[in-house]
């Protein structure tokens, strides 16, 4: 392990699992065992530049001596998913950070309905291989453009539960009709979606009658803008600094800006890096890691895109 938790790791192999998406297995430098994770985890890379970026891990949550992480080539990629591809190439070292979770699954459900879109397979096919392993109940309905586009095609096939694949590229292909889908699931059914977007928001509102802790989402990019329309004071409780947060800037531009260091990733608001304790006032949360009941909670907030409603709002940094 490196200072501050991070990992060092060196690419143990690469390979194609479908058009644009490859895996790459990263075990520690020196051998050894990584930090365990459970289903539905992501790690984030450390990437030239300062990207940071997160990535599902999709091997099996037993295995200690690596993490495999399968990556779409993203057409509109910032650099991420591209340099991933162009670089990653086995000998290569990087630096990674410990899996953290924020899609965990229910293993105790009765039966798990999952569905997935494209890239959105990964932690799905993490907790697949859980539940195959627990004997429990579970069903997939994985969609992508063509069969090419779908990664763990075989896998999935050989796999005990029910498997569906939508593939609207494809003659005669046509968009998954997503709130029939959910209507058919049994009453005692854990929901999991993962995928772009637009399936998501199409998710959310097909589950909107089904009780919370029953439905799980996993975003890969931000759904809303950051909080960033009004200013307001901002007090660090441990060292008692003040700032003043301007309209059109976030609390952790405004911290980066003095030089004061705070952890963060993704700066959209999906991995949870940058979760903040708040002392007082009111966050305006923008993130989609915490849970309805989380926010109304208030006692955390991700400070890269959640600003405050209040005038003034004390953090514990
Ligand atoms: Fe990822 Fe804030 S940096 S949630």
């Amino acid at each position: 392990m490196t200072k501050g938790g991070q990992i060092e790791v060196e690419v143990a192999g690469v390979e194609a699992l479908a058009l644009a998406i490859a895996s790459f297995d990263l075990r520690p430098v020196g051998g050894g065992e990584l930090p365990p994770f459970t289903a539905g985890a992501h790690i984030d890379l450390y990437l030239p530049q300062g990207l940071v970026r997160s990535y599902s891990l999709v091997n099996p949550q037993e295995e200690r001596h690596r993490y495999v992480i399968a990556v779409n080539r993203d057409a509109s990629s910032r650099g991420g998913s591209a340099w991933v591809h162009d670089h990653l190439q086995p000998g290569q070292r990087l630096v990674v950070a410990p899996p953290r979770n924020n899609f965990p699954l229910a293993e105790d459900a009765a039966h798990s309905l999952l569905i997935a879109g494209g890239i959105g397979i990964t932690p799905l096919w993490s907790m697949i291989q859980r539940l195959e392993g627990l004997g429990r109940s579970w069903e997939l309905v994985y969609c992508a453009r063509t069969r090419a586009h779908a990664a763990f095609h075989d896998q999935l096939r050989a796999c005990g539960g029910s498997v569906r694949f939508n593939f609207d590229g494809e003659p005669g292909g046509a968009l998954l009709d997503l709130a029939a889908v959910v209507a058919a699931a049994p009453d005692d059914a854990h929901l999991y979606c993962c995928g772009p977007v637009s399936m998501l928001a199409a998710f959310e509102q097909a589950t909107m009658g089904i009780a919370p802790e029953r439905v799980h989402v996993e975003y890969f990019s931000a759904k809303a803008p950051p909080a960033k329309e009004r200013g307001y004071t901002l007090v660090l409780a441990r060292s008692g600094r003040t700032f003043e947060v301007k309209p059109g800037k976030t609390i952790i531009d405004t911290l980066m800006a003095a030089g004061v260091d705070s952890p963060y990733s993704c700066l959209e608001g999906v991995c949870g890096t940058c979760e903040t304790r708040v002392i007082e006032g009111l966050p305006d949360h923008r993130d989609l890691v915490l849970s309805k009941s989380e926010r109304a909670a208030n006692r955390t907030m991700m400070i890269c895109v959640s600003g405050s409603l209040s005038d003034r709002l004390v953090l514990d940094l």
